[in-house]
């Protein structure tokens, strides 16, 4: 079997990477970004320090602050009025997942006439999207989603109300500028939950089905990396060391998922999008429970994963450590584990099913699912 392959992503990383950004901007070709960010990056005053960087680099910008946490397809409008209204050559998207995902898809939507759902990965919509987009530098400022590495957008489309996954390669950001800095002030459950988003990309990418040894060693070393620092940076929100391998977990947990993620991730999404769960917290609620589910069809995988959250090699039963070393994590970052907790009910449940099942996530799960199953599974979360 022949497969591709493919880790080009420019990548600026350390503390202070921010202060370089009119360099790689004026290197990109842009002399008037957008810059897409959330009400949150404006409140946390993030939005105030982009801006002090690029005034003393000299470089002219307009704000887009529209993005809700789970962009929606209004909000890609909204930040392609800003782009053409600010007479915007490019992009800058600083933020958690949802600033970069929108960043992406306005960036796509300046140049692409399409409607959004003409994109959609489930109908092959990458195939009309073309190099033809303007220049984006992303700026992440949680340790999660590693979306400034990817090359997909998530967005809620009016149409069918689902988390809908655009992506092409032409949509990975020209850098991803990572800034450990950026990160030190973010609360403690917004760390944690971030930060099993990534772990939970490592560990789904790592048991994905397909060939593709490039990534399981970053997917590895993602979680090698969540494992022994998430506690510390949900304890200590200074602690850089911390935070820095946070960062770099992320981004290599996103890397590794191009090979693919799993039944987590397809759970997750609906939970988001029906229940306004945050993506890290419902990954948090449901991986403990997909990987018991996963077991049998992925055990000498998960032995693996158990090993590189540090629990003992002569462990007996060392495929199902690795759940119960997730739910310590988890537990050790103050997340709840229980669906009802979080203010989902049981009704939701055959809802959320529905919509799982067509979240292409679980197609490279490693043991293949139902909708009952999907069921069952939001259903041992209660
Ligand atoms: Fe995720």
């Amino acid at each position: 079997m022949i497969t591709e392959w493919s880790f080009p992503t420019k990548i600026l990383f350390g503390e202070g990477a921010i202060d370089q950004l009119g360099e790689k901007l004026r290197a990109s070709g842009v002399a008037r970004p957008l810059v897409v960010v959330d009400k949150g990056i404006v409140q946390s005053g993030l939005c105030d320090r982009l801006g002090g960087v690029l005034k003393k680099a000299g470089i002219a910008h307009a704000i887009f602050d529209g993005v809700d946490p789970n962009p929606v397809e209004e909000n890609i409008a909204s930040g392609v009025e800003a782009y053409r209204g600010g007479g915007c050559d490019g992009i800058v998207a600083m933020g958690g997942g949802s600033p970069m995902d929108a960043g992406k898809l306005v960036r796509l939507k300046v140049t692409h006439d399409r409607p959004l759902e003409d994109y959609d990965d489930l109908r092959d919509g990458w195939r009309h999207v073309t190099a033809n987009v303007p220049p984006m530098i992303a700026i992440p400022t949680t340790a999660g989603t590693g979306s400034e590495v990817g090359r997909s957008g998530v967005v809620i489309l009016r149409s069918n109300k689902r988390k809908t996954v655009i992506f092409s390669p032409h949509l990975m950001p020209n850098w991803a500028v990572i800034d450990p800095e950026l990160t030190v002030g973010l609360p403690p459950r917004t760390t944690a939950a971030t930060g099993i988003d990534a772990l939970t990309h490592g560990i789904e990418a790592y048991c994905a089905r397909g060939y593709h040894p490039m990534a399981d060693g970053v997917a590895l070393e993602c979680v090698k990396l969540a494992a022994r620092h998430l506690g510390r940076a949900v304890a200590d929100g200074k602690d850089i060391e911390a935070r820095r391998n946070m960062m770099a977990s992320a981004m290599m947990g996103a890397v590794a998922f191009q090979k693919g993620l799993g039944v987590c991730h397809a759970l997750a999404h609906p939970l988001s999008s029906e229940a306004g769960l945050h993506h890290g917290l419902a990954n948090a609620l449901m991986l403990p429970h997909v990987l018991s589910f996963n077991l049998d069809s992925a055990k000498g995988r998960l032995a693996d994963i158990a090993m590189a959250m540090g629990v003992p090699a002569t462990s007996s039963d060392l495929a199902a450590q690795a759940a119960v070393a997730v739910e310590r994590l988890c537990s050790a970052c103050g997340l709840p584990s229980k669906l009802g907790q979080c203010g989902v009910s049981r009704e939701l449940v055959p809802t959320l099913a529905a919509k799982a099942i067509d979240d292409g996530c679980h197609l490279s799960n490693p043991r293949p699912v139902t909708v009952d199953d999907l069921k069952a599974l939001y259903l041992a979360a209660f």
